[in-house]
């Protein structure tokens, strides 16, 4: 039986989700919530050594297997710790999870959208997340935040973040009762203060405090 709650944070690279997902932590700490942050990919034990290739193996890696390294990270994460975090009554904070591969591997390397759709639901067996929060940050902004060290992934280049970002609009537009924008381009305050708003109209709504 569901008892916590499950939000994810999307948005491209340089989107600075992240600095919102730690933000956020102490805030709900602060309130008295007991709070998982994790990550996708990467986030167990067998996650980080996937992570490893994911981000800096340098060899040639396939569009396919790409999809499957990313998906067997999130197979293992929902079984071993998000869905068990959510049933002991957890505030589960998730950086990046289904939506990521609906817009890098669909939208951004051009996969097969239907196809990942139904694979992340393998994956995750239904748990679909009570909110995500899309932060979205244009092409420019977003390389000068990322600066001259890149991954794998954001070494990808502006073309690439621009299908990407345009993957995360759309997935807005097929489900904007799961999925609320912020404008990531405005200041970390701002955007932390928009952030606080959402998730609090949901802790209110789903935990009723
Ligand atoms: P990470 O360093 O965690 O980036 P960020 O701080 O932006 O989340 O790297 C994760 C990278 O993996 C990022 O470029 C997005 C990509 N990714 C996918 O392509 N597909 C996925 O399913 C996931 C979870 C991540």
């Amino acid at each position: 039986m569901k008892k916590g709650l499950f939000i994810t944070f999307e948005g491209a690279d340089g989107s600075g989700k992240t600095t919102q997902v730690n933000k956020i932590k102490t805030y709900l700490e602060e309130k008295g919530y007991s709070v998982v942050v994790t990550r996708e990919p990467g986030s167990l034990e067998l996650g980080k050594r996937i992570r490893d290739i994911l981000l800096n193996y340098e060899g040639d890696v396939s569009d396919k297997c790409e999809m499957f390294l990313f998906l067997a990270d999130r197979a293992q994460h929902v079984d071993k710790l998000i869905r068990p975090s959510i049933e002991n009554g957890k505030i589960v904070l998730c950086d990046r999870y289904t939506d990521s591969t609906i817009a890098y591997q669909g939208y951004g390397r051009e996969g097969d959208i239907d196809l990942l759709k139904h694979l992340n639901n393998i994956a995750i067996d239904s748990l679909t997340p009570d909110l995500t929060l899309l932060y979205d940050v244009s092409a420019q902004i977003a390389q000068e935040r990322i600066g001259a060290e890149k991954d794998r992934m954001e070494s990808s280049g502006i073309e690439f973040h621009k299908k990407v970002r345009n993957g995360y609009l759309e997935l807005l537009k097929n489900e904007p009762e799961r999925i609320k924008m912020i404008d990531a381009n405005n200041s970390i305050e701002k955007v932390f203060e928009d952030t606080k708003k959402i998730i609090g109209e949901l802790i209110q709504e789903k935990l009723g405090a």
